[in-house]
């Protein structure tokens, strides 16, 4: 536990390559670990969340190894080939980590049993155990559902049709990895569709898997059972989530201008930066030809004269992550912003929304938070700041306020910046590099006054 400090910031001016997308680091993991052969994954995010899903996929026997800087090989069990682990599987901070794992136990004969950080121990796990039980698993749990559990594989997982009450990629992805156990197809509805790196990293594998659009843009994913995966090489683009920080930093702070090479830009992964383009912002995105099942692209950034608009809620699931760095952006925008449909920011690693209400209001920014919208009064440009935020075991609120905090008048501090590792490892060098004043606070030291 340490205590991050930002301080007004001049400018931030540069290039920077940002650690690779925590989604696809898991999938890569997860998906190379039930193929046959030799995967190999360049790019690996090598941040805590995606070493504890190394770890759990070591212990249901795949053969996982760090051959270079972020190249991994994995030597696949099969579908269907794990062993069944023999201590608890520890997914730390993880909710993709422990919800994808739970669909890979819930296709083996075998009892599983998982725990998880105290965040995580609180975040719903009955959308995933629900539709698995449907299948054949079975769960103990405490009462409300929620970790520590053990998950009670049947003998033949079966297919089944669902359709997804809340848009979650994760509740999505456990049941295509359980579904890969199941003999036949498995449809999965999805009223507001989600990201699909599972369904485009299945594809590679060589899985039969289809994706029809269905009415008001939802999707209906068919996924045939028990295919052969096959071993292949994964080149991961940067992490969107992750570049949404120093990108808004560098809109915020006058006379900026950063360049950020190869950036995931699956259009279910792009919504921050549609909006930003409608707030005004300056931001110039060139996509690559190059041959991978994701688009990339290499984004530009510059300070811009923000405006504050309304976010509908159809756009959610496309940045359901963002909406801390947002927050922030619509603070130093001219007008009002309102974001609607948050409802889900609610059952992240913290109670986002109220996270972000409580820390634009100690940092001066007027705020209205309802049960699922948020309404950001912006200043046009000069956010007091002068306080400390704390993280509450949540990342993406540790960045953003410290974002917030190299653009404000007075210093922000950040209680406990540690949890910036689960997702983003070398934030503090990789901002300060351009020029964001970020200092490590000796835990004596007095914080800043409220
Ligand atoms: C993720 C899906 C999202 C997102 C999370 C990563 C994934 O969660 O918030 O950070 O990799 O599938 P939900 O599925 O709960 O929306």
């Amino acid at each position: 536990m340490f205590k991050l400090r930002a301080d007004k910031s001049l400018s931030l001016q540069g290039g920077i390559k940002v650690p690779g997308d925590k989604s696809i680091s898991h999938r890569s993991i997860i998906l190379g670990s039930l193929a046959v052969g030799k995967t190999c994954v360049n790019g690996l995010l090598e941040s805590e969340d995606v070493l504890h899903t190394v770890q759990a996929m070591r212990k249901f026997g795949a053969i996982i190894e760090k051959i270079g800087e972020q190249k991994w090989n994995i030597h696949g069990r099969g579908v269907s080939g794990l062993d069944e682990p023999e201590s608890p599987l520890y997914l730390g901070n993880s909710g993709t980590g422990v919800r994808l794992l739970m669909g890979v136990a819930a296709s083996h004969p075998f009892n599983t049993f998982f725990f998880g950080d105290k965040s995580l121990s609180k975040r719903p796990m009955k959308r995933v155990s629900t539709p698995l039980k449907m299948m054949g698993a079975d769960f103990i749990s405490r009462a409300d559902g929620c970790l520590p559990l053990v998950c009670i594989g049947p003998r033949h997982i079966l297919p089944i049709q669902y359709e997804l009450p809340v848009a979650s990629a994760q509740v999505k992805s456990a049941i295509l990895i359980a579904a890969l156990g199941a003999p036949g197809e498995t449809t999965i509805i999805e009223p507001q569709p989600t990201r699909d790196h599972t369904e485009l990293m299945l594809q590679q594998f060589g899985a039969k898997i289809r994706t029809n659009i269905i009415k008001h843009s939802g999707r209906e994913v068919t996924i045939t059972g028990q295919p052969e995966l096959l071993a292949q090489t994964i080149d991961i683009p940067s992490d969107p989530s992750s570049v949404a920080f120093p990108a808004v930093a560098a809109l915020i702070i006058p006379n900026s201008s950063v360049k950020i090479k190869n950036v995931c830009a699956n259009p279910l992964r792009f919504g921050l930066f549609e909006v930003l383009l409608k707030m005004g912002a300056k931001i110039n995105v060139v996509y690559h030809d190059q041959e991978n099942p994701e688009k990339i692209a290499d984004i530009t950034i510059e300070s811009s004269r923000l405006k504050g608009i309304e976010v509908d809620s159809e756009i959610a699931p496309r940045m359901i992550d963002e909406y801390p760095i947002l927050a922030v952006a619509a603070a130093f925008a001219e007008g009002t912003t309102v974001m609607h449909g948050l409802k889900e920011l609610r059952v992240k690693e913290s109670d986002r929304l109220s996270a972000i209400a409580k820390g634009l209001t100690l940092c001066g920014i007027k705020v209205e938070e309802t049960i699922d919208s948020l309404t950001v009064y912006g200043t046009g440009g000069t956010v007091m700041g002068g306080t400390l935020i704390e993280a509450n075991m949540d990342h993406r609120i540790a960045m953003a306020f410290l974002v917030l905090g190299i653009a404000s008048e007075q210093p922000v501090e950040i209680d406990d910046a540690a949890t910036i590792e689960t997702s983003f490892p070398h934030f503090f060098e990789l901002m300060s590099g351009i020029g964001a004043k970020l200092t490590k606070v000796p835990s004596h030291q007095e914080t800043p006054s409220q």
